[in-house]
């Protein structure tokens, strides 16, 4: 038991959310390196070849040899047991990216210095606000020219409406970029270049009023920094630990992944203030994650691309308790006792086989078709399900038909199979049939997807015709949507589950539907 307690206490899980290179693989490369769980950096960002063809993560694994796919990354860092979760950035950004920000505990956002917050940090941190999870600011890339860092923090809390509290504070950047200033502890940490990052950076540290400082930083940086020293402690944020984990306050470190710089300073600060695994709601109560009962639910599915292993994996967020390898669980989805017997773990350096996890990890189980996105397993007497995972609204959208009409019935059984998975979403017309579907995906690369899979699975070839839609707006159910009043280019649709919804072209047929029907409630994800 007391084994358990000190097994949950140390385990800190999150997901890095970020704009497209704005350095999510070299800094989780870097808490890697300084985790020790590799031994040298740089040869992981090898993309210039297949320059995000794939998903950064699956580049990673390449270079270590490590072929499927992986959902997580687990390394031990001064004490702790760190679980870094995949949230896939470029082409393969998909509902993916979204569900698995349902299986951290916080986030890590890293900014692009030069760019400040972009169009796919908005849309995850939305995801983040949605379940109040503390979320902590890198702001990268010091080394190259940055804008004004005073002008960054506004435009995060104007943009993302969460306040922030620097935890350090930049001397300058770019060619000029000094180190860092720490505010708590009234120290700079110098920057001292190092080529391409490949190993730890020595540190040399400096009381903020030492002498030496004014060797190594110009006149007009010390200057300044001394002027910003203070205006941050008179005009700044308060900091506060309980709006931190909140999700109300960021903690905004400055650093420089490519470097090493302001890597182990940001890790000291993220895990002082992160906490281990929180409880969980499920039917309306609290499940405790110290407790001995063994809970998880399953935030992504995915099936193996490669026609000769079709297998599948559930992956699952461990809620509580130990998972022991081939253990007797309760699925609750499925009302039956299943046996968990192949179940994977990536470890920082392999896909291994894992015989224990612990409420805070994740294990892939090999899964026959049974599990769907949100399905819980439990042990104990007592059956519950976890809250569900929402669906998201995809943005893009095809009309899709079956090439050849005489395959209808695998064609129907494909698509609701990988529907089912949740790697597309099927919309019909209102009362409508199988025969024409409209698909919509986050990510544009699940269209591809889709086709390839119904082809090598099901032997069905489809027609698929691109539609303009590019919002999606779930409504209340019971909403009649012919009363309603809207632009003539907005559809009504519903989902596999009789749902009803209405898909826009631009964001005019969003705020007209609103305007013109006082009533109506619209919502971008559907609770399910
Ligand atoms: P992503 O996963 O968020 O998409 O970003 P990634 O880490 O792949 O970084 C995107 C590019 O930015 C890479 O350059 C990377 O080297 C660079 N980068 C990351 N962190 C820093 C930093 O702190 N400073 C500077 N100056 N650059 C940084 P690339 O040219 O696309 O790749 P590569 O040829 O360097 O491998």
């Amino acid at each position: 038991m007391e084994d358990l307690r000190q097994q949950i206490e140390k385990r800190r899980t999150f997901a890095i959310i970020s704009h497209p290179d704005a350095g999510k693989t070299t800094l989780t490369e870097k808490f890697l390196l300084y985790g020790g769980a590799i031994q040298q950096a740089g040869t992981v960002k090898g993309k210039k070849n297949s320059k995000h063809a794939t998903s950064d993560w699956m580049e990673i694994e390449k270079q270590r040899g490590i072929s499927v796919t992986s959902s997580v990354l687990q390394f031990n860092y001064q004490g702790y047991c760190i679980n870094i979760l995949d949230t896939p950035g470029h082409q393969d950004f998909s509902e993916d990216t979204y569900r698995t920000l349902m299986a951290a505990d916080c986030a890590v956002m890293v900014i692009d210095a030069s760019k400040g917050v972009e169009d796919q940090t908005r849309k995850l941190f939305k995801v983040c606000t949605m379940r109040h999870i503390p979320i902590f600011t890198f702001i990268n890339k010091m080394d190259r020219e940055a804008r004004d860092p005073y002008e960054l923090m506004e435009e995060i809390e104007q943009e993302l409406g969460i306040e922030t509290c620097p935890v350090n504070w930049p001397i300058g950047s770019g060619k000029r970029f000094a180190g860092v200033y720490e505010r708590d502890d009234k120290e700079v940490i110098r920057f001292i270049p190092v080529d391409g990052g490949k190993k730890e950076v020595e540190t040399e540290i400096l009381k903020a009023d030492d002498p030496k400082l004014k060797e190594y930083v110009e006149d007009e940086l010390y200057d300044k920094l001394q002027e910003d020293i203070e205006l941050l402690d008179m005009a700044g944020n308060e900091f506060s630990l309980e709006a931190v984990r909140a999700g109300k306050l960021s903690p905004v470190c400055f650093g420089s992944a490519l470097t090493n710089f302001g890597i182990e300073p940001f890790l000291k600060h993220f895990l002082n203030m992160t906490t281990p695994p929180t409880p969980r709601m499920a039917d309306g109560e609290v499940i405790d994650p110290y407790q001995e009962n063994f809970s998880a639910f399953v935030f992504k599915i995915q099936a193996n691309m490669n026609s000769r292993h079709r297998d599948r994996m559930a992956f699952f967020r461990i809620c509580s308790g130990k998972f022991e390898k081939g253990m007797e669980v309760y699925h609750y989805q499925g009302k039956k006792k299943i046996k968990l017997n192949q179940s994977k773990q990536l470890m920082a350096d392999e896909r291994s086989e894992v015989n224990e996890a612990y409420a805070g990890d994740v294990i892939g189980v090999f899964d026959p078709g049974i599990f769907s996105i949100g399905d819980t397993i439990t042990t104990g007497k007592k059956h519950f399900a976890f809250e569900g995972i929402p669906t998201f609204a995809p943005e893009h959208f095809a009309m899709i038909r079956n090439k050849d009409t005489m395959k209808r019935k695998q064609f129907v059984k494909g698509v609701e199979q990988i529907a089912k998975e949740g790697a597309i979403q099927i919309f019909t017309e209102l009362g409508g049939g199988m025969e024409e579907i409209i698909v919509g995906v986050v990510g544009v690369l699940q269209f591809e997807v889709l086709e390839h899979r119904l082809k090598n699975e099901y032997n069905v070839e489809i027609h698929k015709s691109p539609l303009p839609y590019q919002y999606i707006r779930w409504v209340k159910e019971g909403t009649n949507l012919k009363s309603l009043n809207l632009s003539s280019d907005t559809r009504k649709v519903q989902d596999l589950k009789g749902q009803p919804l209405l898909l826009f072209t631009n964001d005019w047929g969003v705020r007209w539907a609103q305007d013109k029907n006082k009533d109506l409630e619209l919502l971008e994800f559907s609770k399910n």
